[in-house]
């Protein structure tokens, strides 16, 4: 008998509080090159903050004290580190409200660096931070994934995990022609916008796409992720897939998606960038102003 056969609704206080993350940006950043070069992709800002900063926020906001940012020798972690000097020449220079920015930045969270120095997948990346994960649940966030609503995506599955526990993933329906880049998922709905995951397939052709629901970058897992990612077992373009731990613990644990309520950009690729500029621009009135007057010129 599966878990499937017998749904109980876990009560809360069953369920341990997540209190740490996993993000992991090590990778060339092949769409953005030249600049990923020598800067990080996770360092590309929308406007003014970059996007690891966005990761960060949505894990805070979830309630998220410990982070570890797995990355390659391109330093990410660095970005949160305390920089007294800096917040002293703004006050000096009358600058408070820079230098408390700058305050507020590297006291977000614990901030850990985890080296991925071997280009092994994602699911390789979150191994490493097995150690900083001690036997506890955790969250992974991918920060190439944009995702900004009135909650915290996070917080929106953790939300789902207080009600069913296991395994809970963000996906998102995308077009059919996008699915062989994605992990997709499929399975019955037990309330809107939630489903019991059934089936499970990182970067399937589109003709075997179960549905064309994707994983978009926030997780809340179980650490039994741990046994089936130490495994090392090769996936979809040769990688160590997390998606495939996460299918090896679906006959043990609960196994839930949920649709989440926010705007979404990819921001691994340009275009996807551009569109979270604009969405953020339009916030600010000068800038919502020059959108308009450059849409009129086109
Ligand atoms: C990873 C995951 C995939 C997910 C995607 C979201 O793939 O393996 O399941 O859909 O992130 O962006 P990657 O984009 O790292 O190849």
């Amino acid at each position: 008998m599966t878990w499937l056969d017998s749904i109980q609704m876990v009560s809360a206080n069953e369920i341990a509080v997540i209190t740490k993350a996993v993000i992991p940006v090590a990778g060339l950043g092949t769409r953005f090159m030249p600049v990923t070069r020598s800067v990080p992709k996770a360092l590309l800002p929308v406007l003014n903050i970059p996007l690891i900063q966005y990761a960060v926020d949505d894990a805070v906001e979830a309630g998220i004290t410990d982070i570890a940012i797995v990355e390659d020798t391109k330093s990410v972690g660095s970005y949160f580190h305390s920089m007294p000097d800096l917040e002293e020449r703004f006050r000096q220079g009358g600058r408070d409200e820079l230098a408390d920015q700058m305050v507020e930045i590297s006291s977000k969270a614990r901030i850990t660096s985890i080296k991925q120095l071997e280009p092994l997948g994602l699911g390789h990346a979150i191994l490493l931070a097995k150690n900083f994960i001690a036997d506890e649940p955790f969250v992974v966030i991918l920060p190439d994934e944009i995702l900004w609503g009135d909650h915290s995506s996070t917080a929106q599955i953790l939300d789902v995990r207080d009600r069913y526990g296991g395994n809970v993933i963000a996906v998102t329906e995308t077009s059919w022609d996008d699915v062989h880049t994605k992990g997709i998922v499929a399975g019955p709905s037990v309330e809107p916008n939630v489903i019991a995951i059934e089936e499970m397939v990182e970067k399937p052709k589109r003709q075997d796409a179960p549905s064309n629901l994707a994983i978009i970058g926030r997780y809340a897992l179980e650490p039994s992720v741990f046994d089936f990612l130490s495994q090392q077992r090769r996936g979809a373009g040769g990688e160590i897939q997390l998606t495939d731990a996460i299918i090896e613990c679906m006959d043990d644990l609960p196994t839930h998606a949920v649709t989440v309520d926010a705007a979404r950009y990819d921001a691994g690729v340009p275009e996807g960038m551009f569109g979270a500029s604009l969405h953020q621009a339009a916030k600010d009135p000068i800038m919502r102003q020059m959108i308009v007057d450059f849409a009129a010129q086109l």
